[in-house]
Order: C-alpha cells, then structure tokens, then sequence
C-alpha cells in the first residue's frame, strides 16, 4: 500500500508516519507544506526519513497562503467568534490540496492526516480531500481511527527512538505565518491563566518596552502593501508586523471557542500581525463605507467567517462571497496609524482618498450643511412612523 502522508513533523503525524510503516508495512511519502511556521522543515525532512518515509517532499505555499487565504480574511476582517483569526482554519485546504495533488501524481492508494475526532481540523482535511481526490484514493485518519492519545503516541515514538521535544509532550502547537494556536495541558483549565511559557511570538505585555510603537499601515483595495511608507511584499510585511507589535505585548488571545463538533474549547493564541491588521482594515471600511455597506458587510464578513471555520472553503458560497468583498474593498484604500504600547493597540489616525468624512461639514463653526429648513425637513419624513404609531397607540 501506498500512502501519502500529510506531515508536519509534530507528535500525531511522526506517529502515524511510525505505525504505517512499521506495523502495516506501508510505503509512506511524506508531504510537509511550507505555511509560514517556524519549523525548521529540513529538520523535519530528516525526521520523515529517519521514521521511515520512503520519499518526503516540502512545498513552499507561502506566496499562495498569503495572496489567495490571508489577504481574501484581511478584506473579509476574518475574526471567528469575534476574537480569532483563523489561521489554522486558512491553512488546512490549502495544504489538504497540495497533498491531493502529490497523492494523484504518486499514484497513491490513500492518504492520511493526524487529525483527531475531537477537533475541526478533520472536517477542513476530509472535505478538501473529498473535493480534489480521485474516489479511489482512501481517506485515513489513524489517530481518530485508532483512537490514539498523546500520551500513547509518546510511548510509541520513543520505542522507536524518537526523541519528543518537551514542548510538544505538554501541548499541541499549531503555527503558520497568520497565527500560532496553543491547546492541551493545563490550559484545559479555563480558570486558570496560562503560563507565559506557552508564547513564543509575544513578549508579556509586563515586559514590553516603555515607548510606544507607531506605525503607518498602508492599504490598497483592501490589501496591506506599506509599513511607515515602504513597500513590503505580503509574507514579509506580515512576518515584520508579527515580529515588531509582538515584541510590545499585543497579540494574544484567549478564547472560549465553540468548534464544529459540538465542543466548547479553550483556546490561545499569538497572532500580533492578523490583529493588527484587520483593526486597521476595519478601521478604514468605517471611514470609507456608507452605513448600508459597512452593515451589509458585517453579515458577509461572518458568514465568510463561519464557512472558513467549518472547513467549508471549497462551497459555492465562497466564491459568490468573494466577489461581495472584492468589489466593497475597491474603495478601502488609505493609510490607518497605530499606536501599540504594553500589549493595547490603539488606532490612533487615518487617512483615504475615498474617504466620506469631511472635516470642513462636521466643523461647528461653518454652518451651510444642514440649514435649519433641510435638518426640520429631514426629521419630519425620518420620524413620521414612529410618531404617528406612538400617538395612536397612546390613545387606545
Ligand atoms: N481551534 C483552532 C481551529 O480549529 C486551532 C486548532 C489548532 N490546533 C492545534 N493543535 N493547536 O482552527
């Protein structure tokens, strides 16, 4: 048998890599896609090979994940649940595609993921397998299948030799360029706070320097292409923001998640650069927008949100919803200014050629729009229903 593998070098995927060749004998190829994390991936190259793959091959998706997920959450201000941006969410189709792809060229008999039965995760594999397979090729899942635990998957691989990184015995980390996801161990406990060993992207907001951070954040139609004026190509202007507002405190999350399966999860996150960006995104569709378009969005915004979430990438909808986006993001262009000081991130200016607001109509002090006969006109026909039901409910 033959199968192809989706490896990202972690715990449940070293494991299975294990059982599949060592106890079912199979021919395992290794596929690790390069999302942003910051794997070393030659190292887990070299893991696929001493655990028995027979081939392994590392895809570099970054430009995609970036060009075709995270800027189509940016201009959607992708946020589930209102708090986290969905970075593992973003990147599980794209990878499960990848692997379809390497599974058809290598003429595979099946593939398979780590993902448990507990999680979302499965559903985002399955159903962009499902999607770009041939019907032939099986689906596998051994750790849901085989209903395997951490502390099993510990004891397998160390038999085999395996050295575990520590943090891997303690918690299950899940990383690309959008955001990094900390679950497991003690922060199972939602009472209790985690412990500042779990970041790695953000400094604690205790620790965070002094002086404040400020930035210019440029858009063009929705996208982010300049930080304080220079032009910086997608990955890296996400990696600098990630790296600079991370290192003054702001960008974790903790969450109480409500996932596809009908479970109520404790999350955290690190995401500085995804946080940063949809406020200021954000922030600009408010100055740019008309009021019907910024409240029609906000249902398109979580719809697209919730679809994504639920590993639907690949529904109709997307693409009908996609368009919405696109076409109400031509006009959300302009430069946000942020202020990031001890873990807070404050917008603190903007500016856009599109913009609605006018500083010469809101001034008191000139007077020709509204005149006093336009504001009486306008409050009469605004409040006509309103008053004309007030007064003949009154008299009944
Ligand atoms: N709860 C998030 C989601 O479903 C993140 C899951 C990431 N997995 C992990 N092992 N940390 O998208």
């Amino acid at each position: 048998m033959k199968v192809v593998l989706a490896y990202s070098g972690g715990l449940d995927t070293s494991t299975i890599l294990v059982l599949l060749k060592k106890k079912y004998n199979a021919d395992v190829i290794t596929v690790t896609v390069d999302v942003g994390q910051e794997d070393e991936l030659r190292d887990v190259e070299e893991r696929a090979y001493q655990l028995g793959a027979s081939k392994h091959y590392t895809v570099d998706t970054k430009d995609v994940f970036v060009e075709e997920y995270i800027y189509s959450a940016i201009k959607a201000n992708a946020l589930y649940e209102g708090k986290y941006p969905l970075g593992t969410a973003l990147a599980r189709p794209l990878i499960a595609k990848k692997v379809a792809e390497i599974a058809i060229a290598e003429g595979a008999d099946a593939v398979a993921h780590g993902c448990t039965g507990k999680g979302n995760d499965q559903i985002r594999f399955d159903v962009t397998l499902k999607a770009y397979l041939k019907p032939d090729i099986k689906i596998i899942a051994p750790v849901r299948e085989l209903k395997l635990t951490r502390s099993e998957n510990i004891k397998i691989l160390t038999e085999y030799g395996f050295k575990v990184p520590e943090s891997h015995k303690k918690y299950s980390i899940d990383e690309n360029i959008w955001s990094r996801s900390i679950e497991g161990g003690e922060l199972d406990d939602p009472y209790r706070e985690p412990s500042e060993e779990v970041f790695s992207w953000t400094v604690s907001p205790e620790k965070a320097p002094d002086k404040p951070l400020y930035l210019d954040i440029e858009f063009e139609k929705g996208v982010p292409t300049k930080v304080n004026g220079v032009r910086l190509y997608g990955a890296k202007l996400i990696k600098l923001l990630n790296t600079d507002i991370g290192s003054h405190g702001y960008g974790r999350i903790d969450l109480i998640e409500s996932r596809v399966i009908g479970l109520k999860s404790r999350e955290v996150y690190e995401a500085p650069a995804a946080l940063a960006l949809i406020e200021a995104h954000q922030d600009l569709e408010r100055m740019v927008l008309t009021p019907r378009e910024l409240r029609f969005k906000r249902l398109v915004d979580e719809m697209w949100c919730d679809l994504v979430y639920q590993g639907l990438w690949i529904d109709p909808m997307m693409e009908h919803l996609n368009s919405v986006i696109d076409s109400i993001n031509r006009f959300v262009s302009g430069t946000v200014r942020i202020k990031v000081y001890k873990g807070s991130l404050r917008i603190v200016g903007r500016t856009s050629p599109y913009s609605l607001y006018s500083q010469e109509l809101i001034d008191y002090n000139r007077g020709w729009y509204p005149s006093d006969a336009e504001a009486r006109g306008f409050i009469t026909a605004h409040s006509f229903y309103a008053l004309t039901a007030h007064k003949v409910r009154d008299k009944n």
